[in-house]
């Protein structure tokens, strides 16, 4: 009997704080005609202090689970992607696995760049269709605007914070991630990255007066990357599946520049109306950008049961990445009844307060070995 990893929830989160293009024009030397022009974007969501990748990302999940309908006990894996992690370590799913309570799951975190989510959602879906697992959250969360330099007006102007969430659960009917390609070229990592904070560059007063802890892009080399992966990526998925471009309902691109979305649509001779865009409200919010859009689209009713939806991407490493998913779920599900909120806030409660009490005894013990 085959198995196949089915998308039974979705959630996003984004910080309520706005940025708008105007603002943008306060702080460094751009326009709004620019912005808009030349990548789509007319404001983003920045995380406010306390905002962290952890806090967007548990609630992206709980939505998810809410949606699904399963407890967070029912888990048995969580990733998170994500190249602003809460830490080096440990893993922000770690964190988001004690808060849920999901005390059955293995978590980790995993680095793609942009194209993160997608590689998520693949190691996810094989591992259930392997019958390793049945129940996982993938999750692709972001805070860049921690990482932008916001005097840099080539970068400053094209990111923003945010999380999605998908829970995958086996089941033995037709449909749901039908098939996955992923792709690296490490020869571009310089193209975008991090320069400090890793082992290269320790963090040092050093790399802190150089601006080393901030986000460096040479955007047109990426930009001609982007165009070239995306189409031939979404093209390679499809006929792995055994599909045709005319067999896809919605392409999910990843959400970095509306003239990559629009050469990518053109190059595959698709309709406008088969292609989701939601960049200008968000920005390009990395690992997050493609399940904000795929929830965006659920949401906007622009996917329906037994439609097919590529999701496909591209980013730092250089990476890039595909996934065919035949929706297998109603595209409104009826929300949960009180009473399962109500005791979803109980669940959670608990695992708050299991986990204060764990730290407790760990801080006891900790003082009685000093003693
Ligand atoms: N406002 C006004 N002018 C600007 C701005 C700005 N915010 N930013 C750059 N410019 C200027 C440049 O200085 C340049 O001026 P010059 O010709 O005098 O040197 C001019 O605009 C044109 O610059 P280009 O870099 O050629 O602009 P381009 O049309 O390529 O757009 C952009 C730049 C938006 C960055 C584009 O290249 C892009 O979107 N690249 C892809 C980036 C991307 O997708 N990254 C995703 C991965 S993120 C991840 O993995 C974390």
């Amino acid at each position: 009997m085959t198995i196949h990893a089915h998308v039974v929830g979705w959630g996003k989160a984004v910080p309520q704080r706005v940025l708008t293009n105007d603002d943008l024009v306060q702080m460094v030397d751009t326009s709004d005609e620019w912005i808009r022009t030349r990548t789509g974007i007319s404001e983003r969501h920045i995380a406010a202090d306390g905002e962290t990748t952890f806090s967007l990302s548990l609630q992206a999940a709980r939505q998810a689970l809410e949606v699904a309908g399963i407890e967070p006990s029912q888990l048995e894996l969580i990733i998170i992607a994500t190249v602003t992690p809460e830490h080096a370590f440990p893993a922000t799913a770690c964190l988001v696995q004690d808060s849920l309570g999901a005390t059955r799951a293995a978590a980790f975190d995993l680095s793609a760049g942009c194209t993160g989510f997608v590689y998520g959602l693949s190691v996810a879906a094989n591992l259930i269709s392997a019958s390793v697992y049945e129940n996982a959250l993938v999750i692709g969360a972001e805070t860049l605007s921690r990482i932008t330099d916001w005097s840099d007006r080539n970068t400053c102007v094209l990111f923003g914070d945010g999380a999605g969430a998908v829970v995958l659960r086996a089941g033995d009917a037709e449909g749901g991630v039908l098939s996955t390609v992923l792709g690296s070229d490490g020869s571009g990592g310089d193209l975008l990255k991090l320069p400090a904070g890793g082992s290269r560059e320790p963090a040092s007063h050093r790399t802190v007066a150089e601006g080393l802890h901030y986000l460096q892009m040479r955007g047109r080399e990426v930009f001609r990357f982007a165009v070239r992966t995306m189409p031939a990526a979404t093209r390679q998925v499809l006929k792995q599946a055994g599909l045709e471009i005319s067999d896809l309902n919605l392409l999910v691109p990843h959400q970095a520049n509306q003239r990559i979305i629009q050469s990518s649509a053109r190059a595959l001779k698709l309709k406008p109306e088969h292609v989701f865009s939601d960049l200008e409200w968000y920005g390009n919010t990395s690992s997050a950008s493609i399940p904000i859009a795929l929830c965006d689209a659920v949401e906007q009713g622009r996917i329906h049961r037994d439609d097919v939806v590529v999701c496909v991407g591209f980013g730092a490493g250089l990476t890039w990445g595909a996934a065919v998913i035949r929706w297998s779920m109603p595209e409104l599900p009826t929300p949960p009844s009180r009473w399962k909120q109500l005791w979803h806030r109980v669940l959670y409660r608990y695992a708050a307060l299991r986990s204060a009490v764990r730290r407790f005894l760990r801080w006891l013990f900790a003082l009685g070995v000093k003693e």
